[in-house]
């Protein structure tokens, strides 16, 4: 595995892999990888013959009172984890290559930031689709991975690609969760034992939505209610939103459609958690 933060490098071995005529795959990454990670790497790995992995924790995505300073890097581990997926190239650029002086360009998808993370998180989006856009141009993948735990995050990706002509595919992979059912997150090492708990509330909300629609109830402000409450009486969680959307427009739903996605956002001590569940 070469890893490198050279751009210059980076483009002749795409441009080597293409010329032997390799599907190129690209996981975009901010580091401190968990098995939701390697899982897109495993399905890069199946899927494309030369594997990508970028690790930059992009400063242009965080708001000026969030955990820029205090992300996990535990670079040495992810460089052992990428080798031992099979990663061909582990792209660890800098912020000053990837934001030089006089930097001015930023990519902004409207309608689809407007509402969930994008209200709660200003300019979030833009520095998200910003950066993608750049690690997509330097990257030049045929298939780009990203977790379904982001839910916005890849409706948002998707959104740009196809209006910007990109010509990368946007392959959205599941969610992994631990035993106990919270969903994967390099953020989850900020909780206490008391937090991881109450963490649950979560996906157990997300669960009793999906179990609500399963057994034929069909007042979705009902049943959106029972999704805020099963996190709102859980101690220490202060919910930020809990909504049941459609999956392309993340416009909140107010009647029961084939394919909807129950979207939740809360809180927990100084942890911000997020997770989804798409319901069929
Ligand atoms: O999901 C992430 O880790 C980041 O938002 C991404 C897509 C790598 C962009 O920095």
């Amino acid at each position: 595995m070469v890893i490198s933060e050279d751009a210059i490098e980076l483009r002749r071995m795409v441009a080597d892999a293409r010329r032997s005529r390799k599907l190129v795959g690209c996981v975009p990454t901010m580091g401190a990888l968990h098995d939701g990670h390697i899982s897109l790497v495993e399905r890069a790995r199946a899927e494309c013959d030369f594997v990508i992995v970028t690790l930059f924790v992009n400063p242009t995505q965080f708001g000026p009172k969030e955990d820029l300073q205090k992300y996990p890097r535990p670079f040495e581990a992810d460089c052992d984890k990428c080798r031992a997926a099979g990663v061909d190239f582990l792209f660890c650029p800098t912020a000053d290559s990837m934001y030089p002086a006089g930097y001015s360009t930023f990519v902004e998808v409207q309608g689809l930031t407007d509402q969930w993370e994008g209200a709660v998180r200003p300019g979030h989006f833009r520095g998200v689709t910003t950066v993608v856009a750049k690690l997509l141009n330097l990257t030049q993948p045929d298939k780009a991975f990203f977790g379904q735990k982001d839910f916005q995050q890849q409706a948002v990706i998707r959104r740009m690609c196809r209006d910007l002509d990109m010509p990368t595919e946007i392959i959205t992979c599941p969610t992994l969760r631990d035993s106990d059912g919270l969903a994967m997150s390099s953020r989850n090492v900020y909780l206490s034992p008391a937090e991881r708990t109450s963490g649950l509330s979560l996906s157990r909300a997300l669960l009793l939505a999906r179990d609500k629609v399963r057994s034929g109830e069909t007042d979705l402000r009902a049943i959106r209610l029972a999704l805020r409450a099963e996190m709102e009486q859980t101690p220490g969680v202060s919910v930020d939103y809990a909504t049941i959307a459609d999956p392309d427009s993340l416009m909140e739903l107010t009647e029961i459609a084939p394919r909807m996605v129950a979207l939740v956002a809360a809180r927990v001590g100084a942890t911000r958690l997020i997770d989804n569940m798409l319901i069929p």
